[in-house]
């Protein structure tokens, strides 16, 4: 690029700050459909981890969608271009040594990857809300589902946009598991030796 001096080098590093925070930042980006239960597992996994003196932050589709990128809707390329800022944001936080959870349905196993790519693949640690379209449609929280089925919203995932299913996450939820609790336990069991500093 041209006439673009960065000056990462001069930033008080990552590790430093990890060391401050007595923990290993990483990017916990939950992926599934509309509905599946993504922001409902993020703020009760957010609340444990908080409770265990972790330091995190949550970045969800829609709080997101209202701010930075409220200049995108939903065809592939605004997409595209809503997951990338979503990882390069997360790579900002992730050189603050903050653990990060993400909510975003990325749709896709090219969208995935990019955000893969640009956080680092160390670092981002994929978790699958499978939770089937009959039941995420059947929840329909924000009653989007019927509107897409009427035809009010277009490009809407998993009725007239595609969802391809992860293959290989870090973790699968299926979700339909009504005992909450349990689930928070499996992805805590999954992701403390990842952020957990030895002392
Ligand atoms: S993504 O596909 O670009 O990753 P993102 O997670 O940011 O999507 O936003 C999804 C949220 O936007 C959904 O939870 C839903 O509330 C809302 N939404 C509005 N229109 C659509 C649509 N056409 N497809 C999917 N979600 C939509």
């Amino acid at each position: 690029m041209d006439n673009i001096y960065t000056t990462f080098n001069q930033i008080k590093d990552r590790h430093s700050k990890e060391i401050f925070l007595k923990q290993h930042s990483k990017v916990i980006w939950f992926t599934g459909l509309s509905g599946s239960g993504k922001t409902t597992l993020a703020s009760q996994l957010e609340k444990e981890l908080f409770n265990l003196n972790f330091f995190c932050q949550i970045l969800d589709g829609d709080n997101i969608r209202s701010g930075i990128n409220n200049n995108l809707g939903f065809s592939q390329e605004d997409r595209k271009e809503n997951i990338r800022r979503i990882a390069e944001v997360s790579k900002l936080f992730l050189d603050c040594g903050v653990i990060l959870i993400c909510c975003f349905i990325s749709p896709t196993n090219q969208l995935r990857e990019m955000a893969k790519k640009i956080i680092g693949k160390d670092d981002f640690l994929e978790i699958f809300v499978n939770t089937p379209l009959e039941v995420c449609e059947k929840r329909d929280p924000k009653g989007l589902y019927q509107k897409a089925r009427k035809g009010e919203i277009k490009d809407f995932t998993g009725i007239s946009a595609p969802f391809e299913n992860p293959e290989n996450p870090f973790l699968e939820i299926k979700n339909t598991n009504p005992n909450l609790d349990q689930t928070i336990k499996e992805i805590l069991d999954k992701i403390l030796p990842h952020i957990t500093m030895n002392q």
